[in-house]
Formats: C-alpha cells, structure tokens, sequence
C-alpha cells in the first residue's frame, strides 16, 4: 500500500457504498490496519491508499482488541457542542492545527460481516470518527479551516519525502 497525499486528487473524491462482504474485504482490512500500524496512525481511510470504497480501520490505542473496522459509516446523531483540539493527517504529512469538530457523536455503520453496529463516540474516538469519515466522504482537515489559515499553514508544508512512497 502507499500513502497518498495532499494535493492527490483521490483524496477528494468521494467513496462508493461497499455491498459484498467477503474474504477480500477483510483482507484489505487487515492490510490497511498493517499499514496504520506501520505509519504509527490511529485512522486510515480507504481514500487515503488509493481505494475507492467506504472503507475506514481505527484504533486509538493499538490494542487488538480496540481495532474498529467502519463500513459505510455514516452519523446519526452529533453533539451541538463542539471542540477543538490538535489534528494531524498521514495525507497531509509535518502539519496539524486545531479544528473544530463535535464533541460527541452517535455513528451507524457495517462490520466485516455486514452487520450494522451502532457506536457512540466521545473526545479522542468521535474525532477520529469525523476525520476519517471525512476521508470517505473527500474532504481533509485541512477543509475544515477557514481559508486564510488553510493558506497559512500549506506554506509550511515540508518537502516529499521518500518516506511517503512506503
Ligand atoms: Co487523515
């Protein structure tokens, strides 16, 4: 797998509803949750590695048991309250600021095998829920700011690296 990265125009577009779950997909799970490992993320989309599919692993904590597979996720409920903390992408490598996002979220989504699960997400989890159902839905964080901090912060944008062509 590789990392794409801002400005790839993969990452804006939108993901199409997965309908077969099956052995391949699991696969690509498992795959991507090695990959998030390997970058030391706690989210990947599937956008991210150049996969057109509604498709997101995330662990905050790198515990098996934690490893939450999203399918087709989507929010059912968000908090009016909202908060804003410090985010980072592995597509938008050496940069991160403070976006806003709602505290606490209600999410309806598949598991691996096509059952649909209801998670209720606070603080760290409901972030990452909303970034990387950001991802499948083609927008970064770096969307999420308002344009003159966007500009702001892209003129700090390091120069490629190899490391992303892992
Ligand atoms: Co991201």
């Amino acid at each position: 797998m590789k990392i794409l990265t801002y400005p790839h125009p993969s990452l804006q577009r939108k993901s199409a509803a997965i309908k077969v779950f099956n052995k391949e997909l699991a696969k690509i799970a498992k795959d991507m949750f090695q990959f998030m490992y390997k970058l030391n993320g706690v989210g990947l989309a599937a956008t991210q590695v150049g996969l057109p599919y509604s498709i997101a692993v995330i662990n905050p904590s790198r515990k098996t048991s934690d490893e939450i597979v999203l399918i087709n996720p989507r929010f059912t409920k968000t908090s009016r309250e909202t908060v804003r903390e410090d985010e980072g992408c592995l597509s938008v490598p050496g940069l991160s600021a403070r976006v806003k996002r709602h505290s606490g979220v209600t999410c309806e989504y598949h598991n691996l095998k096509g059952e649909k699960v209801v998670l209720e997400a606070r603080e760290l989890l409901a972030r990452i829920l909303q970034h990387e159902i950001d991802h499948l839905n083609g927008i970064l964080f770096i969307d999420r700011l308002a344009d003159d901090e966007r500009k702001i912060l892209l003129t700090k944008r390091p120069a490629k690296t190899k490391d992303e062509d892992i």
